[in-house]
């Protein structure tokens, strides 16, 4: 049984204008994505900003209505349309946020905003104190931090404070969302030393957000390469950033630096932007360095290639 399957999972986002404010439009952030995640699994979601790894994460957590899709946790399908259901789904899947200046309330203790969330669902004030010091020694913090606020700790400390929210609840899924993007390089590696003990010793399922390669390799087992809302490839780790098959993949490994001054950063060149609603082509068309005509005409589907899932024409030739 996977802990999280995941099929054709679109949000949109509606445009309105004029008087009446009609939906004239929609930004269509994540379109007919599908993955699944296992016990213990870690899974990277990676793009470069705005091709909607973020809606993602907040439609897994049900913090963004879902256009159409399947979900299922634990093996229970997931009535996307009902309230209720997604009660259950926050009590399994729960997000860390990117900035943890901003996503920690600044006037309450860390009592208060650890306790919450277990108050909330009519623990007693003792069983949610306990609960806090055993996390927050967990997350490598003492327990005096309970009586201070937010503002008295570093960028590191705040982002362990914030991991340690989201295990409250007692969750088996963490959706990480560019949590170390906001942190000093060597504060980072402390963060994710940290996720990978919550994996180990937690046996947490964890989908870590983010733009940067190297992190990913690191830490996960299996990416997913997301372009404009579409998924454009999805495998383990040892495929997908060893050898990659897609275009845009090999374009996003290539510009990162390495220690190799005969092999300098290749940046791509142009940006994400989003295609008037007619167009039919392959969303990476414009930036491709292998596109031929045809790839502006008609869309590709997504296809098995050895271990992996590429959506491309041309990958297999690649
Ligand atoms: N509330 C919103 N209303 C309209 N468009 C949005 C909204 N939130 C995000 N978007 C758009 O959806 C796309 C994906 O955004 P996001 O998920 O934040 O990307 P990422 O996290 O990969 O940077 C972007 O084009 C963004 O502008
Ligand atoms: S389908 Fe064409 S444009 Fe799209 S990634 Fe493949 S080669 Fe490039
Ligand atoms: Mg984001």
């Amino acid at each position: 049984m996977q802990t999280l399957d995941v099929k054709g999972l679109s949000v949109y986002f509606p445009l309105r204008a004029g008087v009446f404010s009609r939906v004239t439009e929609y930004v269509k952030a994540v379109q007919d994505v599908s993955f699944s995640l296992d016990s213990g699994e870690i899974l990277a979601i990676v793009g470069e900003s705005g091709c909607g790894k973020s809606t993602l994460a907040q439609a897994l957590v049900g913090l963004l209505p879902w256009h159409s899709g399947e979900y299922s946790v634990f093996g229970n399908p997931v009535k996307i349309s009902s309230g209720k259901e997604w009660n259950f789904v926050r009590k399994s899947v729960q997000m860390v946020f990117q900035d943890p200046y901003s996503s920690l309330n600044p006037r309450h203790t860390i009592s208060q905003i650890l306790t919450y969330p277990l108050l909330a669902k009519k623990a007693s004030k003792g069983e949610a104190i306990e609960r806090a010091k055993k996390l927050l020694s967990l997350v490598g913090l003492p327990e005096e931090s309970l009586v201070r606020f937010p503002h008295e700790f570093s960028g590191g400390q705040r982002q362990r404070i914030g991991i340690a929210r989201a295990l409250m609840v007692d969750p088996k899924v963490i959706v990480a969302d560019e949590v170390t993007s906001a942190l000093d390089v060597s504060v980072q590696a402390q963060v994710l030393e940290l996720l990978e003990k919550l994996r180990t010793e937690l046996g947490l399922s964890i989908i870590f957000i983010s733009h940067d390669i190297q992190t990913v390799r690191a830490l996960t087992d299996k990416v997913l390469v997301m372009y404009l809302g579409h998924v454009m490839e999805y495998g383990p780790v040892s495929s997908v950033l060893k050898k990659p098959k897609h275009p845009y993949t090999q374009a996003l490994i290539a510009s990162v630096p390495t220690m190799d001054p005969s092999f300098p950063p290749q940046i791509l060149a142009g940006e994400v932007k989003f295609f008037p609603s007619d167009f039919k082509g392959c969303p990476f068309a414009l930036r491709c360095r292998i596109a031929k005509d045809s790839c502006k005409m008609e869309f590709p589907e997504i296809s098995e290639i050895g271990d992996s899932k590429v959506r491309c024409f041309f990958a297999e030739a690649e």
